[in-house]
């Protein structure tokens, strides 16, 4: 994920730029980069490493002056952080260019255009973006045209914006997978990732849809269509006010990161899958290689991350047919694991600094020099992201509540996609398939959202638990990992002992527990096991416990006394039941916190980061 900023203005646009891009740091940081188009009508270009403040600092030396510019502030996807990588790029002092998002065909592209004598500056994929306009430029004579016509070669996923002396006065953007907005001003037209870097300078903003291409002057915004239809687009007026990591309008930051889940899931997903399919280079550009010929995955990690990583077992075996091993990392780093050739040994960590998870991945290289390790981490600055081989960031944002919440359904996104890029590089997971999962992964936010308006019913649960100690969570297959979240956030938040059994497992042992003082939760999503559960339902019913059922609408669990029933949603499918019936469980536990009276947002005992073991 990287930030765009640009516009067409009265004045200097070199400060909006800035200021703009400092609001856009959270996507991304590790080098950032500006470029005018001066009263000379030259293309004037600065860039620096690292984050947006070092690009200002190198701007006041260089007094960088023009009416018309874009800007980047960059997360590494192709090429490391270096200032060669850090966009905009520039082709044949003609064409400057910033991107978010994934040519998937690049190298394809790239080889076509040496072969016509481009020069490549950098290890990016965006330079085939500028090679690809400058050369459809000299056909066509616009810079719209040249946009419309050279997108048409682009796979992949990408917001674009672009500039050229060769047709001063306007900017040429295009959306495809990626996000872009324009911000209507009265002295100038502009354009940004998020109307966050916009929101001092106007509140006018229309948001592109996928496969428009805009063309914008000082005084002019038109839009076309996907079908290069000239399009009208609703302007909208922004509410928002205070971008801050302030709880808002929310009593705790729980709960406000409980109810950011919808955007999170949407900034994961962003730029890392299209309408029909998911971008394996979203792993990088090794992964295809290292996906071909993984035979075994190991993954590591602790608390709720683990707990996603449970999902993910199933998953992965399901979709992508590799045997897939889980173990919690304070106790793999000391156990002298056996570790095959060809793993795919993945950590998980909102933080990646957690000792023993990054403890364990130092381990493994060591046993086995050839395995390669992936990471699934929310900080882009973090030990784990350093050291490991493929990474990939969750975007949930900065989490603040120590209760883990957006980054764990964020994580559950990202092994998703993980699920279908392995599926598809050891060719067990057709492209009808995958569209359906896609499909599903699109829906998601609304789904989450949908879930979130049960909120007031959930308070009501939540009563339930006033005089409580105990606590049992059941579900089956994947739901189980669920039911593990939902007891750890249980525990962690209200103090009650809360245990997570997959619910076949009850008469072996856990039955015994069960007594009217015991609340039972269940997640019932309408799978291949709902008969099996019902059946366990029966049983925990007949020891006299009262009951929680989270269910989809179409379980149609059997109403008994001292039960109560939420139906969630309706039509989930394998990977998104897992994520949707998270929501429940986390808002349930986030009330029983407020009736208990403990800290919410930092429960006693424990810590956001776990950097010692
Ligand atoms: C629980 C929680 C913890 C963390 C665990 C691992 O809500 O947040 O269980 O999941 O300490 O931390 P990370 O994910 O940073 O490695």
């Amino acid at each position: 994920m990287c930030g765009i900023i640009g516009g067409i203005y009265q004045n200097n646009i070199t400060p909006i730029l800035i200021d703009g891009l400092k609001y856009l740091e959270y996507r991304g940081y590790d080098s950032a980069g500006l470029v005018v188009l001066t009263n000379d009508n030259v293309l004037q270009r600065v860039r620096a490493i690292g984050k947006v403040v070092n690009l200002e600092n190198n701007i006041n030396s260089e007094i960088i002056n023009g009416t018309i510019g874009i800007a980047h502030t960059r997360w590494a996807t192709h090429g490391k952080p270096s200032t060669k990588n850090a966009h905009p790029h520039i082709c044949n002092d003609s064409i400057g260019v910033v991107h978010n998002g994934i040519i998937e065909n690049f190298l394809e592209l790239k080889a076509q255009q040496q072969a016509q004598n481009y020069i490549f500056t950098s290890d990016t994929d965006t330079e085939v973006i500028g090679h690809a306009i400058h050369q459809a430029l000299k056909k066509y004579g616009t810079l719209l045209k040249a946009v419309q016509s050279a997108i048409t070669t682009f796979q992949g996923a990408y917001s674009l914006g672009v500039i050229s002396p060769q047709n001063p006065g306007h900017i040429v953007i295009a959306r495809s997978g990626s996000p872009l907005i324009i911000g209507l001003g009265d002295n100038g037209n502009f354009i940004a990732s998020d109307q966050v870097a916009l929101i001092s300078i106007t509140k006018q903003f229309i948001f592109l849809e996928e496969g428009d291409v805009a063309d914008i002057t000082k005084d002019s915004v038109i839009i076309f269509d996907k079908n290069n239809i000239k399009v009208e687009r609703e302007i909208k007026i922004s509410k928002l006010k205070n971008w801050q990591t302030s709880k808002g309008n929310y009593a705790h930051y729980m709960q406000k990161e409980i109810f950011e889940q919808p955007q999170a899931i949407s900034d994961t997903l962003e730029s890392r899958i299209t309408k029909d399919k998911v971008l394996t280079l979203a792993f990088g550009h090794k992964a295809e290689i290292i996906f071909k010929k993984i035979k075994h995955v190991q993954i590591i990690a602790c608390g709720t991350s683990y707990n996603a990583g449970l999902v993910a077992k199933y998953w992965i075996e399901d979709i992508a047919k590799i045997p897939t091993h889980i173990e919690v990392s304070s106790e793999y780093r000391y156990r002298n694991p056996i570790v095959l050739d060809n793993t795919l040994f993945i950590t998980i960590s909102q933080s990646g600094e957690t000792a023993d998870t990054l403890e364990a991945l130092r381990v493994v290289k060591k046993i086995n020099k050839n395995i390669h390790s992936l990471t699934i981490c929310n900080n882009s600055e973090s030990s784990l992201i350093r050291e490991s081989e493929l990474i990939f960031l969750t975007h949930a944002g900065p989490e603040i509540s120590v209760a883990s919440t957006k980054a764990f359904t964020t994580q559950l996104v990202s092994l998703a996609l993980l699920s279908v890029t392995l599926g598809k590089c050891q060719q067990q997971i057709s492209q009808t398939q995958e569209k359906v999962i896609v499909n599903g992964l699109n829906h998601l936010p609304s789904l989450v959202a949908k879930a979130l308006e049960q909120e007031d019913q959930i308070i009501e649960l939540a009563n339930t638990f006033k005089d409580k100690f105990n606590a049992l969570f059941i579900g089956r297959g994947s739901m189980h990992a669920i039911a593990m979240e939902g007891a750890l956030k249980l525990k962690e938040l209200s103090y009650i002992h809360a245990e997570a059994y997959p619910a076949g497992e009850l008469k072996h042992g856990p039955i015994a527990l069960i007594d009217k003082n015991t609340p039972v939760i269940a997640v019932a999503p309408n799978d291949e096991l709902l008969d099996k559960l019902k059946s366990n339902l029966q049983e925990v019913k007949s020891r006299g416990s009262q009951m929680i059922v989270f269910e989809e609408e179409s379980s149609k669990v059997t109403p008994m006394q001292d039960m109560n029933i939420l139906s969630i949603t309706n039509n989930l499918g394998r990977i998104t039941a897992p994520i949707i019936f998270t929501i429940p469980l986390q808002l349930l536990s986030y009330h029983v916190a407020l009736i208990k009276g403990t800290n919410v947002d930092q429960p006693r005992n424990l810590a956001k980061s776990v950097t010692v073991e």
